[in-house]
C-alpha cells in the first residue's frame, strides 16, 4: 500500500511539473508574439530577422502609399548583392526568408530622390499609423547659400523611422546645379535624438555627400520589391569618396567686401572662358575615369572667393600619378584642346599643359611619399627642376562653376603650403619658380633627357 502511494505521488509530481513546463512555454510564446516578432512566417531565419523584415515591409508599404521615390542605398546589403554566392542562393524561388534585407545591424538605409517628391505632412501621420516613430532632421538649403537673404531656409535632410528596435534611415538626395545629387550632414538637435538610433553607426550623414544620379533597377529582395542602383559596384565606389565640402560662402562675401568683385570686361570674359575650359577638362577626364582636383590658383579661387580668380591665366588641376593614362593627351586633343607642353616623365615631375581659347589648362601630376606628396615643375629654357611639397591629403567633392569637382579635403593646409599664411591677400604678380611657399629647387634634367622631358609644341 505505501509502495503504491509512493508511485502515485511520483506520477502526480511528474504530471504537475510537466504541466508547469507547458504553462511556462505557453507564456513564453505569448510574450514573444506580443512583441510582434512572430508575425512573419519563419522559415529557418531567426525571430530577429523576421522582425526586421516586417519593419522593411511596413516602410515600403508606407512609401508606396505616399508615392515616395526611394531606393535602397544600404552599403552592407548592396555589398551582399554583389557577391555571387548569395545571388545563387537567392535564385531558389521556394525559399523565402530574410537573407538580404536582414543584416546584423539595427538599421537599413534608403535614399529619397527629392526632385520627384513633394513634402507632405501627412507622411508623419501615416508613419504613426504603421507604428513608426518618426524623426525628421533639417538643415540649411545649400543651394541658397550663395544668396545672402535666403541662406536661412531649412529643408529636410534625413528621416529616421523607428519601429521596435529597428530603424529605417531615409537620406534625402537633392539635385544641385551641376546635375549631381547631394545629401546633407546629419546633425542632432537634442540628447533625445541621440538615443533614437545608433547614430554613430549610420553610413550616411557624418558628412555631406555628393553622387552622380544613379540609374535604378526594380528588383525583388526577400519577396519585397525595391529599387536599387543598377550599377551597384559603381555606387559603392562612390560611397567611399562621397564627402562633400560646401564652399565658404560667408567668408567669400567678407572677402568681396574687402576686395570688390571685378566686373571689368576682361574679368567677366576670363571667368567665362575659364569655366568653359574647366567643364571641358572635367568631361574629358571623367570620360577616361581619371580623378582630378582643383589645384593651385583654381583651388585658391574656390576656397577664398568661391569663384575663378579673374587675373589668373590658367586653370590648374591635380591628378595622382597612379591615375595617369597614356591616352589623356589624345582625349584632350579630340576635345579640341591641343597639347601645349609636356614636361617631365611618368616616373618624375610629369606636367601637361593644353591650350584652350585664351586660357591654358595645366595638369600637375602628384607623387606620393611616406610623409608628404609633391608635384614637379620644369623650366623649359634652362632644364631646371622644381618640386612643390604638400602635406598628405584626401579628396572631397565640392561645386565650382556649377560643376561637381574635387578639392583636397584638408584645403586650408593645402592652400597654406602653396601660398603661405597670407593666401588671403590677392597677389597679381606671381612667379611659379619663386613665389610659392613650398617650392624647392630640384636639380636639373640631364641634357640627354631634354628631348623627352621638355616638349614644347
Ligand atoms: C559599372 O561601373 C563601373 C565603374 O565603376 C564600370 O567599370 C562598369 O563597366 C559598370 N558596369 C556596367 C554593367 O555598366
Amino acid at each position: 500500500m505505501p509502495r503504491i502511494n509512493k508511485t502515485v505521488i511520483l506520477a502526480l509530481l511528474t504530471v504537475t511539473s510537466s504541466l508547469f513546463l507547458l504553462f511556462q512555454l505557453y507564456y513564453y510564446r505569448l510574450y514573444l508574439s506580443k512583441d510582434g516578432t512572430r508575425n512573419f512566417i519563419d522559415k529557418g531565419s531567426t525571430s530577429s530577422s523576421s522582425a526586421q523584415w516586417n519593419v522593411v515591409k511596413k516602410f515600403l508599404d508606407l512609401v508606396a502609399r505616399h508615392h515616395l521615390p526611394v531606393y535602397l542605398i544600404d552599403p552592407v546589403i548592396l555589398r551582399l548583392l554583389t557577391s555571387d554566392s548569395l545571388l545563387l542562393k537567392e535564385s531558389d524561388p521556394k525559399e523565402q526568408s530574410c537573407k538580404l534585407l536582414c543584416t546584423e545591424r539595427k538599421f537599413i538605409t534608403f535614399a529619397l530622390f527629392a526632385k520627384l517628391w513633394k513634402y507632405d505632412s501627412a507622411l508623419a501621420h501615416s508613419a504613426g499609423e504603421y507604428g513608426f516613430e518618426l524623426l525628421e532632421l533639417r538643415g540649411k538649403d545649400p543651394r541658397l547659400a550663395g544668396m545672402d537673404d535666403l541662406s536661412g531656409m531649412e529643408i529636410p535632410l534625413h528621416f529616421l523611422f523607428r519601429l521596435q528596435s529597428f530603424a529605417v534611415h531615409l537620406v534625402v538626395f537633392y539635385e544641385r546645379s551641376g546635375n549631381y545629387l547631394w545629401h546633407g550632414p546629419l546633425r542632432l538637435k537634442s540628447d533625445m535624438d541621440k538615443k533614437f538610433v545608433p547614430f554613430r553607426k549610420l553610413d550616411f550623414g557624418r558628412y555631406a555627400g555628393a553622387y552622380d544620379r544613379p540609374e535604378l533597377l526594380l528588383t525583388t529582395l526577400d519577396g519585397l520589391q525595391v529599387h536599387i542602383p543598377k550599377n551597384i559596384s559603381r555606387f559603392l565606389d562612390e560611397v567611399t569618396g562621397a564627402r562633400f565640402l560646401e564652399c565658404r560662402y560667408k567668408e567669400a562675401r567678407v572677402f568681396y567686401q574687402q576686395y570688390p568683385y571685378d566686373t571689368s570686361q576682361d574679368a567677366v570674359e576670363f571667368r567665362k572662358k575659364a569655366k568653359a575650359l574647366l567643364l571641358l577638362a572635367a568631361e574629358t577626364l571623367n570620360s577616361l575615369g581619371v580623378r582630378f582636383w582643383l589645384s593651385s590658383g583654381t583651388c585658391l579661387g574656390w576656397f577664398r572667393q568661391c569663384n575663378i580668380i579673374p587675373y589668373s591665366k590658367d586653370v590648374d588641376l591635380g591628378v595622382w600619378i597612379k591615375d595617369y593614362r597614356s591616352d589623356i593627351i589624345a582625349a584632350f586633343e579630340k576635345a579640341g584642346l591641343p597639347i601645349k607642353h609636356r614636361f617631365g616623365k611618368v616616373e618624375d615631375s610629369l606636367e601637361l599643359s593644353f591650350q584652350g581659347t585664351d586660357v591654358k589648362l595645366d595638369i600637375f601630376f602628384f607623387y606620393e611619399e611616406d610623409n608628404y606628396v609633391w608635384n614637379g615643375g620644369t623650366q623649359a629654357k634652362t632644364g631646371k627642376k622644381f618640386k612643390y611639397i604638400f602635406p598628405k591629403f584626401t579628396l572631397c567633392w565640392t561645386e565650382l562653376a556649377e560643376l561637381k569637382v574635387r578639392v583636397p579635403c584638408e584645403t586650408l593646409k593645402y592652400i597654406e603650403a602653396n601660398y603661405g599664411k597670407n593666401w588671403y591677400i590677392p597677389l597679381k604678380i606671381w612667379d611659379w619658380k619663386s613665389s610659392p611657399a613650398n617650392v624647392q629647387e630640384n636639380g636639373i634634367w640631364p641634357l640627354r633627357e631634354w628631348d623627352e622631358v621638355i616638349q614644347v609644341y
